[in-house]
């Protein structure tokens, strides 16, 4: 039967998952690490090392190699190529490369992917997500739309250091020659795809939404945000799709070499949130979803499109119609990690044992968790403020503390997202720390909504992905699609208790104060 492959090229690795819709079932699941099977390209995390830790690139040669490194290890594996009839792709987001010439004449350049690319880049390396350099940048964009305000009512964020319109200004500024070289700027997600296709492939309208250049409203490049960002800017930007386009075949120079049939549709990249969207099941309104990571982030279809007045949340395009929202909360695993490693706690006492020994609402005992800077909200200077009991300000009460860093955590996540304007009636968690009963019960508890753990392979983006190009090319239905891929599972769900929404309604009262009395807001 028909099987659809989803790549994702993620900031450590790529890889590659084959479902098939007869069945419903995951068939192949391929991984490239960049630090460890390409380490001859400098990037031991996918981010090249720099003296000014603001400054995060990575080697577009690199995504290159790990592409062609990818097939050739499932062509050897004996991986079922030639029955794939649909690829789509998720790219990290934000991440811009920049292209001297056309994508046609680089790939003629050299029978090998990586060296094809070295020719034709008029930047050698590529800013991504995690770059941070860019304050002026977006000091300037702001000013020059005349105000912060417009710039979020536009594009749907505001000029946001890592996202790549402020990325595309620093290097027209900081190399004009450079910038004048440069024919086309892609985002890893259609660089990724005009490698496939062999031509240089649009941007889809999901993923364009990370740039602070797309109007929302309009669904087409912004004539003043490009003006602000750098000269000449839109004939330099590929052309916008829908997220459901076949962009079209997979090329010769791929399709011949690994094995694959001579039509292997394309349908569009995405970025990774948007595919993530789809891959957890989560993309109708009503059902948002938490990843419980290094970071947190929470996720969320929108039924009606909105902005957050306070600037914390982004906007991006929802691959299956409409737009959905993604905040980010930097104090997610790291602050847990740290509460257990300064208690000298197991995961066990962590996630079990520490709410089995205080109640909902933690006794009044409230913390603000900033262990490292945070986004949402923004805290340059970190700082754990703690109102409570003297032990628990003292900072000597263990099982206090892990309840305290929880509760603030689903507290601050259900406060900063009130400006979707929704609550959802329920909750999907995946990630790492979605294992933990407490964490799970306390989401279920604050949020008063049933938290659905998300089962089977951990790649929502690269399964996102496989699912677009099932539905596009195969004309499968979302429902049918998220009926069958996107499980949860039965064993670990949480259902809100009885009357602790009143403890969490008024706790959260309590939280929006103290975070306005912290960060000096009325
Ligand atoms: C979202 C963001 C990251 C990247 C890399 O705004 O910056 O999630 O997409 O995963």
């Amino acid at each position: 039967m028909a099987l659809y492959l989803g790549l994702d090229s993620s900031t450590q690795s790529l890889s590659a998952l084959i479902i098939d819709t007869e069945p419903g079932k995951i068939v192949g699941e391929y991984s490239v690490n960049f630090g460890e099977d390409l380490p001859q390209y400098g990037c031991p995390h996918g981010v090249l090392p720099h003296d000014d830790p603001l400054v995060q690139h990575s080697d577009p040669r690199l995504w290159a190699a790990a592409l062609e490194h990818l097939f050739a290890l499932m062509r050897a594996d004996g991986a079922p190529l030639c029955r794939i009839r649909g690829i789509s792709g998720s790219g990290q987001q934000h991440g811009t490369v920049y292209l001297g010439k056309p994508m046609e004449a680089i790939l003629a350049a050299h029978a090998s992917l990586p060296d094809a690319v070295a020719s034709g880049l008029s930047r050698p390396t590529a800013p991504i997500w995690m770059d941070s350099s860019t304050t002026a940048e977006c000091r300037e964009i702001h000013a020059a739309l005349g105000g912060e305000q417009t710039v979020r009512q536009r594009s749907g964020s505001s000029a946001t250091e890592r996202f790549s319109g402020p990325q595309i200004r620093r290097f027209a500024k900081t190399d004009p020659a450079g910038y004048r070289a440069t024919r086309t700027i892609h985002l890893v997600s259609s660089f990724m795809a005009s490698l496939l296709l062999g031509s240089d492939a649009p941007i889809d309208l999901a993923d364009a939404a990370g740039m602070n250049l797309l109007n929302l409203q309009s669904g087409e490049w912004d004539a003043d945000l490009l003006a602000a960002t750098a000269p000449d800017l839109r004939a330099k930007l590929p052309a916008l799709v829908p997220s459901t386009s076949i962009i079209g075949t997979l090329g010769p120079h791929l399709a011949e070499r690994f094995g694959f049939a001579s039509d292997v549709a394309l349908v569009a990249w995405s970025g990774d949130n948007p595919n993530s969207l789809i891959g957890t099941g989560g993309w109708r309104p009503g059902t948002a979803v938490i990843s419980l990571g290094t970071s947190d982030t929470f996720f969320a279809a929108m039924s009606t499109p909105a902005v957050d007045p306070q600037g914390y949340g982004h906007v991006f395009g929802n691959p299956a119609g409409g737009f959905m929202c993604l905040i980010c909360f930097k104090n997610g695993s790291l602050a847990r990690e740290h509460v257990k490693q300064i208690h000298g706690l197991t995961w066990r006492q962590f996630d079990i044992d520490a709410f089995e020994q205080t109640p909902p609402g933690n006794n009044g005992n409230l913390m603000l968790p900033y262990f490292a800077p945070e986004i949402t909200p923004l805290v340059l200077e970190p700082g754990v403020h703690r109102r409570g009991s003297q032990e628990f300000v003292a900072g000597i009460d263990a099982a206090a503390d892990v309840r305290a860093l929880v509760e603030a955590q689903a507290l601050s996540m259900r406060i900063h997202a009130e400006w979707i304007g929704e609550c959802p009636k329920r909750l999907r968690v995946t990630g790492g720390a979605s294992r933990s009963p407490g964490i799970c019960q306390v989401l279920a508890d604050v949020f008063d909504a049933p938290i659905e753990r998300l089962a089977g392979s951990g790649n929502s983006a690269a399964l996102g992905a496989a699912l677009r190009a099932a539905n596009r090319v195969g004309g499968h239905s979302w429902d049918d699609l998220t009926a069958m891929f996107c499980h949860c599972d039965p064993q670990r769900t949480a259902a809100p208790v009885p009357g602790r929404a009143a403890v969490y309604a008024a706790l959260m009262e309590r939280y929006r104060k103290l975070e306005n009395e912290v960060l000096g807001r009325k």
